[in-house]
């Protein structure tokens, strides 16, 4: 596997970073994750928007212009083979004696961006959907920051497979729903898509803009509000969005069957329309 780091291409087994680095201290960092289909980068422009504000909130300045990153990820997609992949992209304050305040002078940002095969959900797992546990949401108040200092979200993720699932549902002051561990969340509700809001408390995903795109171009009904934990509880569907996921479906939740715990109307038609999205943007 070819990775890219600190402006030079090479192997995954020859990359190095100092122990110093503040993204291994600290944490100190941010990361994008992009899916690529027929080695074409998906919604990039958006992707790069949004490293843009993640680095922008914690006060590091872009290493790269836009030009600059749409040329190394094409290399890197380019220097691997599979067809389907997806970048993760991650850039650090870099290397510095420990101390928590940003170091001055800013030392060079360490930029590391590896290509991993992107295997989307299987034809089984879309037919009996996935199970997932509903967990408090004990982050941070930067949700909307894609932070590399990822251990909350760690742990929750761990909660759920320990019990068997997939996925955590975060609720937040036991009131409202922001996301899962590491996707967004959908509602649906008397055929109604219900969204929470992009804010602080959760991480704006670049699918869950699509989904409610493809809502929108094919009228169907959209909420974007807070979500309450019981509007959870009571879904008709719940339906689960990331760059690596795509669109899934959630069928049981704390051991408990989603409406009548089948992929319901609404995920059939998302999944279909995004699939079509996909043929059309990216496959041509
Ligand atoms: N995670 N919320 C969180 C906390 C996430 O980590 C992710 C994605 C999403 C979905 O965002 P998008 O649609 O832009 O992928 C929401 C990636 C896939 C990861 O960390 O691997």
């Amino acid at each position: 596997m070819s990775i890219f780091l600190n402006g030079e291409f090479m192997p995954i087994e020859e990359a190095k970073v100092p122990v110093l680095d503040r993204g291994f201290i600290f944490g100190d960092g941010v990361y994008e994750v992009i899916p690529v289909y027929s080695r074409r980068a998906f919604r990039l422009a958006e992707h790069l928007q949004r490293l843009q504000h993640s680095l922008d909130g914690i006060q590091l300045k872009n290493p790269h212009s836009d030009d600059e990153w749409t040329t190394i990820l094409n290399e890197l997609i380019r220097r691997n083979t599979p067809e389907d992949q997806y970048l993760y992209l991650h850039v650090t304050r870099g290397a510095a004696k420990r101390d928590h305040a940003f170091p001055v002078p800013a030392p060079t940002p360490t930029v590391f961006v590896m290509s991993n095969p992107l295997t989307t959900p299987s034809a089984e797992l879309l037919k009996s959907g996935i199970s997932c546990i509903t967990v408090v949401d004990n982050r941070w108040l930067r949700c909307d920051i894609k932070a590399i200092a990822l251990l909350p979200n760690v742990l929750l993720r761990q909660a759920a497979v320990a019990a068997g699932c997939a996925e955590a549902i975060l609720i937040r002051n036991d009131e409202f729903m922001t996301e899962g561990a590491a996707s967004n969340i959908f509602v649906v509700k008397n055929g109604t898509l219900l969204a929470p809001p992009k804010d602080n408390l959760m991480l704006p995903g670049i699918t869950y803009d699509v989904i409610l795109e493809i809502a929108a171009a094919n009228n169907i009904p959209c909420e974007v509000r807070k979500v309450l934990k019981e509007e959870v509880f009571n879904a008709d569907e719940l339906l689960l969005t990331s760059s690596t996921k795509e669109v899934m479906v959630i069928t049981t939740l704390d051991g408990k069957p989603v409406g009548d715990g089948k992929p319901g109307a609404m995920f059939a038609k998302l999944h279909t329309l995004y699939q079509t999205f996909k043929q059309e943007v990216m496959r041509k």
